[in-house]
């Protein structure tokens, strides 16, 4: 079930292989993808990969060649056997001196598989204190640099919650600390902009494909009187809320049933769609 591919090579899971001076270590220098696995292939590997491009320039991080991400993926699967349910691909920028400045190395890469995450059918979520920064030199890109996402997380599971929400500076919905997010009011189905500072989710971008949602700005209040909400990610796929900040919710209400069924519908037709 758990699997470990590093720098070309399959490892015994628990091996020690990055250096101690990694800047992924050191400064969460890296860039990540997570997806899930169904029967032994992972779900739109293709879009995932051209996410850790985009990541990857942005941050300034050679990203390692698509062939030899897949042929890490397949053999790391292999070897994860069928109990996987979840792959995970870091590029990290490798060892470095110990401040900010990169070292002038290739990259550190690491496939792993593990099992799949296990949700409940509906969950609850709060908002969290704290903001996301909309204009940081790393909005929209998928870094290793996840601490905040940690504490709100953490926050939020003292409260009995699965997942924190965040505001963006301008006080609109953004995102979740591992999740996009979608409100539904007056029978309309709506996510933020891209330009609110959320991740350009995966799940988030097919279901815009096969559903009519409406990307607009959201402020923040209106989650006190939003009908439905879900949440979508590659574990979570689209996750009903039957409870936000301590309000019940209908869940799944019939929008949110609406997206649950496309989304099931576009998972029968492809893995890598
Ligand atoms: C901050 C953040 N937003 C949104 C998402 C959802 O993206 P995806 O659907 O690609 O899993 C994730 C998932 O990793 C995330 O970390």
């Amino acid at each position: 079930m758990n699997a470990w591919w590093l720098n070309g090579r399959l490892v015994d899971p628990g091996t020690p292989g990055i250096t101690l001076d990694d800047h992924g270590l050191t400064t969460g220098d890296g860039c990540f993808e997570t997806m899930k696995v169904v029967g032994g292939t992972p779900f739109a590997l293709s879009r995932h990969l051209r996410r850790l491009r985009r990541s990857c320039d942005g941050l300034g991080i050679a990203t390692p060649a698509d062939a030899v991400l897949r042929e890490a993926c397949d053999a790391v699967l292999a070897a994860a056997g069928e109990g996987a349910g979840r792959l995970r691909i870091t590029v990290t920028a490798g060892p470095a001196p110990l401040g900010s400045g990169r070292g002038d190395v290739a990259p550190t890469v690491t496939v792993l598989a593990g099992p799949p995450a296990d949700w409940e059918p509906t969950t609850a979520v709060a908002v969290c204190p704290w903001v996301r920064n909309e204009r940081s030199a790393v909005a929209g890109l998928k870094t290793t640099s996840y601490a905040e996402n940690v504490v709100a997380l953490a926050w939020a599971r003292e409260r009995g919650c699965t997942e924190a929400l965040f505001a963006n500076t301008r006080g609109e919905l953004c995102e979740g600390t591992g999740t996009n997010v979608f409100v539904v009011t007056g029978g309309r189905i709506a996510t933020p902009p891209l330009d609110a500072g959320c991740l350009a989710g995966i799940t988030r971008e097919l279901l815009l494909e096969v559903v009519d949602v409406d990307e607009r700005p959201i402020a923040l209040d209106e989650l006190a009187t939003a009908d439905e909400v879900f949440l979508t990610s590659s574990t979570r796929d689209v996750h009903p809320v039957h409870e936000i900040d301590g309000r019940a919710l209908d869940a799944p209400g019939p929008c949110t049933r609406l997206a649950l069924d496309a989304w099931r519908a576009l998972e029968d037709r492809s893995l890598d769609p």
